[in-house]
């Protein structure tokens, strides 16, 4: 993202960013130089002392606020124990207990087992392996504008921007990628259908099926329920029983990414349970640790349990620290069926963010779309309401224009921006985040001659 405006930092930060610039790696994407120093709750703050509210959560991975003190205890409890033991090869309590608890959340009808990884990436590599593995088949299907991370496998699902792919060919053959479901900006014409997402699935089973992928060797269709880098798109209501039932057509596994959508960040555990549909393999990480690296593949018994001795493996994940926090985690994020925690306070808090948003947005000519759910809320922001043209250059100013007032936002797709809070967010904090939000896009919207 390009500097939009002069930044308003303190000499500490300043000083910081130049170490970095010296020595760490510029393919980071930082947007503004946000130097931390500690943070509470939605508090965060920098170096130089200064106070921000958090609605990035580190990329919607702090579910539980920075710094939950059970979360902490039972980091520290755990560290004073042992650090690693490689439970691929041996046996530890916090690694059982976390993967009996994240199986207890899971969308399926039947049993779930779980495999632990270290992040989204490598969660979403076991999930296409397991695929290929249970079907014998090689074929993957993902969506434009998914992001599944940056690994080889993950990669060559991820369609979110040229840059991550440029320069990395050949990727891993046996991936075709088809619109996803996103009504606001369709790719496809509707021929027919009033249900967009219809549209979509009809295109796979008669237009991909039936010219360049037999439907027999396709492993897996690969999804994000809410696509998140993407821009926080929101499929329509007949998109997932539609897919679904095509897989089951087919034979095909129907892979849920929701390591951006899940642990709770919706409102339910799982974001695809907002859609009335079972999938087959989930891959978690992000939110599930409250910031350890921690990530999970979760599928039904009768795929995982299958998955013989040896032929999926990894030193680090389910690393007993970060197993503990991850038990920390569930624990405050509600019980087996998303109750009496954190995840019911994302769906109600949530809700009154998304009408406040909608509450502003007629004094706000750039708004295009509000969508979410949950904690998940992204504003596409567009220069004009007939064209949807995006206002990418606006979107940038308003994210660089928070940060100075105060607010810790992020942009997602080419002009959206996102609201990923912790779960635990409460109204007054959520109010002062919107009302600086409210006053960044009235000053980008005044500087750029919109209103
Ligand atoms: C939906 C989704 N999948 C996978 C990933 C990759 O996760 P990680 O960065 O932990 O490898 C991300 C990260 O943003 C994501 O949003």
């Amino acid at each position: 993202m390009a500097k939009s405006v002069d930044f308003n930092v303190g000499p500490k930060a300043l000083e910081y960013v130049e170490r970095d610039h010296a020595v760490v790696s510029p393919s980071y994407t930082r947007d503004y130089p946000f130097v931390m120093s500690h943070g509470k709750g939605a508090e965060v703050w920098d170096v130089d002392g200064r106070r921000y509210v958090d609605m990035t959560t580190g990329i919607a991975v702090n579910s539980t606020g920075h710094a939950h003190p059970k979360v902490v205890q039972a980091i520290k409890d755990q560290a004073e124990k042992f650090l690693h033991m490689a439970g691929t090869d041996f046996y530890y309590p916090s690694q059982i207990e976390f993967a009996e608890k994240l199986a207890a959340t899971a969308p399926f009808a039947e049993a779930a087992r779980v495999f632990l990884a270290n992040s989204g990436t490598e969660a979403v590599e076991g999930a296409l392996k397991l695929a290929r593995y249970h079907t014998k088949r090689p074929q993957i299907i993902a969506f434009l504008n998914s992001f599944h991370g940056r690994s080889m496998g993950a990669l060559s699902a991820t369609s979110s921007k040229p840059v991550q792919r440029a320069h990395y060919f050949p990727l891993i053959p046996g991936f075709t990628h088809v619109p996803y479901p996103n009504a606001y900006r369709p790719m496809l014409n509707m021929d027919g259908f009033t249900d967009y997402g219809e549209r979509v699935v009809d295109y796979i089973e008669n237009v991909l099926f039936k010219t360049i992928i037999p439907a027999e060797e396709v492993a897996g269709v690969l999804v994000e329920p809410i696509q998140g880098e993407g821009g926080y798109v929101v499929p329509t209501p007949g998109f997932f029983p539609a897919l679904r039932q095509l897989c089951d057509r087919y034979g095909i596994m129907l892979i849920t990414d929701e390591v951006q959508s899940g642990i709770g960040r919706t409102g339910k555990w799982w974001a695809i349970e907002h859609f009335g549909v079972e999938p087959d393999i989930i891959a978690s990480a992000k939110g599930i640790a409250s910031g350890m690296p921690l990530g999970a593949i979760i599928a039904r018994e009768s795929i995982m349990g299958h998955w013989e001795y040896g032929s999926h493996g990894t030193t680090f994940g389910g690393n007993p620290v970060s197993c503990a926090a991850g038990i920390a985690t569930l624990d405050l994020l509600g019980d087996a069926h998303g109750k009496g925690g954190m995840i019911e306070n994302a769906a109600e808090v949530g809700q009154y963010m998304m009408d406040a948003l909608e509450e502003i947005a007629p004094r706000h000519p750039s708004i295009g779309q509000i969508r979410g759910r949950g904690m998940m809320l992204g504003v596409e922001l567009i220069k004009d309401q007939g064209t949807r043209e995006p206002a990418k250059y606006l979107r940038d100013e308003v994210v660089h224009r928070a940060f100075n007032e105060g607010l810790l936002i992020l942009g997602c797709g080419t002009s959206t921006i996102r609201f990923m809070p912790p779960l635990n967010l409460e109204k007054p904090m959520a109010d002062e985040a919107l009302h600086i939000f409210d006053q960044a896009l009235t000053a980008a919207e005044e500087a750029h001659g919109i209103r």
